[in-house]
């Protein structure tokens, strides 16, 4: 198989897998994050099957479904390439990648860093999908999915959660802005993501300073 044959396969066994997943983690969220990547990419000097590869398999299996179990998306995105024959080389950055990107990792302090090139345009590209309008509506719609509150005045953020507390928080979504989102625009790796990632830092910006006043009755 050539690479663009790959690439094929690798969508349609994508999209199979995630019929049916939460809307914030759907084939849609792949796509744009697939779209973004082949953006980013075009300014870097990347393998464009390692970045294409992971970009699509990176949320197969994604622990906040599976019981917090970080090893099956990992094992399902090899498995699935071995069975395409894709060479060793590729199947084992692609799989570091896919363990390495998550904003949830990098809280982790007993980690081992792993960075290339490629892990670094496939994160932005995740990235820039978890802020802006988009990443407003992935967030609300993942809080409903758990049932959480929209936002709740006496939560406060917590900005120092461990890994762990990260992956068992049940706080109010709006506390998911401070959390994470707005973290985002400083962690780009990238300098079209970093662009892009500060426009759309500003529309979040704006959209909670018009949602507390519309809290707060003042409109
Ligand atoms: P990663 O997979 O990069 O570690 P997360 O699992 O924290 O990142 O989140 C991926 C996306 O899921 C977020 O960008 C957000 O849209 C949604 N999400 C995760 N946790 C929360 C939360 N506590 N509240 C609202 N949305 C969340
Ligand atoms: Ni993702």
């Amino acid at each position: 198989m050539n690479d663009s044959e790959l690439v094929e396969e690798t969508i349609v066994f994508v999209k199979e897998t995630l019929r049916g997943a939460e809307g914030g983690h759907d084939w849609f969220h792949i796509q744009r994050v697939f779209n973004n990547t082949l953006l980013l990419a075009k300014d870097e000097n990347v393998s464009i099957l390692v970045v294409s590869l992971s970009a699509l398999l990176h949320d197969i299996a994604d622990p906040k479904f599976h019981n917090g179990d970080e090893s099956v998306g990992p094992r399902l995105a090899k498995e699935f390439l071995e069975s395409l024959n894709v060479a060793d080389k590729v199947v084992k950055h692609v799989i570091d990648i896919i363990k390495n990107m998550s904003f949830k990792n990098s809280l982790d302090k007993n980690r081992k860093p792993f960075n290339t090139k490629e892990l670094q345009v496939v994160q932005d590209a995740d990235r820039l999908d978890a802020i802006g309008a988009i990443g407003i509506a992935r967030a609300f719609n993942y809080g409903g999915f758990k049932n959480r509150e929209l936002y709740n005045p006496t939560i406060a953020p917590n900005l120092k959660m461990t890994k762990e507390e990260y992956k068992k928080s049940v706080a109010p979504t709006i506390n998911h802005f401070y959390e994470k989102l707005l973290l985002l625009k400083d962690k780009m790796n990238t300098k079209t993501g970093k662009k892009i990632a500060e426009e759309r830092h500003q529309f979040m910006l704006a959209y909670l300073k018009q949602f507390y006043e519309e809290w707060n009755g003042q409109l």
